[in-house]
């Protein structure tokens, strides 16, 4: 079988991997590399389950080739909690019950994560922009919204 030797940066960690030339990033990041807070829910760039973050930017995962973030920064749900302690944004969706399934959590977190990372202190409409990638079908969105703004919150506080 022919294969692709991929070196990239996964969660602040240098990754190489052999991968299939065609094998999507979320196959990679899940069956390769046991990731499976990346989800697979609608395959085709609909719902956000699959979001991860590329060079400060999020994409989904199930329309990017893997072998296209070679020498890239990926992040995952996972690289957000330090040393065992929850990101801010991963404490506030908890703190606000902002979850039913959790399905959808961790694209949500990861699209929160690139906009504040980018603008410390977005809108309500920033904020919801920055989410509109991603679908909930536990109907969540108010909670989530108001655990980001409690992060920018507590930023500009601090
Ligand atoms: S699984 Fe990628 S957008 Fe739905
Ligand atoms: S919490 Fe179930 S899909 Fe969002």
């Amino acid at each position: 079988m022919v294969t692709f030797s991929l070196s990239f940066t996964l969660n602040s960690a240098p990754v190489h991997i052999a991968i299939e030339p065609n094998a999507r990033l979320l196959d990679v990041l899940r069956d390769q590399l046991g990731l499976t807070g990346v989800k697979e829910g609608c395959g085709v760039g609909e719902c956000g389950a699959c979001t991860v973050i590329i060079d400060g930017e999020t994409a989904d995962s199930c329309l990017v080739l893997a072998a296209s973030v070679a020498g890239k920064s990926v992040t995952t749900i996972e690289g957000l909690e330090q040393d065992g302690i929850l990101h801010p944004l991963q404490q506030a969706v908890l703190d606000h019950h902002a979850l039913q399934c959790g399905f959808c959590t961790p694209g949500f977190i990861l699209s929160a994560k690139a906009l504040l990372d980018k603008n410390p202190h977005p809108t309500r409409n920033e904020i919801k922009t920055a989410i509109s990638g991603n679908l909930c079908r536990c109907t969540g969105y108010m909670q989530l919204i108001e655990a980001i703004e409690d992060v920018a919150g507590a930023r500009q506080e601090g």
